[in-house]
């Protein structure tokens, strides 16, 4: 009789702790409704940053930053082009989804596993020294 109570419990904690480690800054002071909002030249990151052979999510602004070779930055869209979930992480060279499994390749953006079919949309970053931007 307590079981389902307590599987409850660990499935609603487990869910808190995901959502927290989803959520990786506080304070944000911009509203995520304020669409006239266009920010040019937003700095994300710095270089040193982002792992050589993986990369980073940025979860607010909807992107992840890799860098396939020393040096050498990309940018994509981290929304999963099977059913639109937000990727998780970055590890063995891949950009990885946890709905249904579907990597893409850090160096492109194109499916290294399915049952994505289609890249990850390119997005647009300028390196300045050792800052990484969105443009
Ligand atoms: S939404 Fe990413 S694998 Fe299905």
């Amino acid at each position: 009789m307590t079981q389902s109570p307590t599987r409850r419990t660990i499935l609603l904690a487990t869910g808190a702790a995901t959502l927290t480690v989803g959520c990786s800054e506080y304070g944000n002071e911009n509203s995520d409704s304020g669409s006239s909002s266009v920010k040019a030249d937003t700095e994300l990151a710095k270089t040193s940053d982002i792992p050589v052979g993986g990369g980073k999510i940025f979860k607010d602004e909807k992107v992840v930053v890799t860098q396939p070779k020393k040096g050498e930055f990309k940018a994509f869209s981290d929304i999963c082009t099977h059913q639109g979930c937000q990727v998780t992480s970055v590890s063995g060279g891949t950009i990885n989804c946890p709905c249904h499994g579907s990597k893409f390749h850090i160096t492109d953006g194109s499916v290294a596993n399915p049952p994505a079919s289609k890249p990850l949309p390119e997005k647009q970053i300028k390196v300045s020294g050792d800052s990484i931007e969105l443009v």
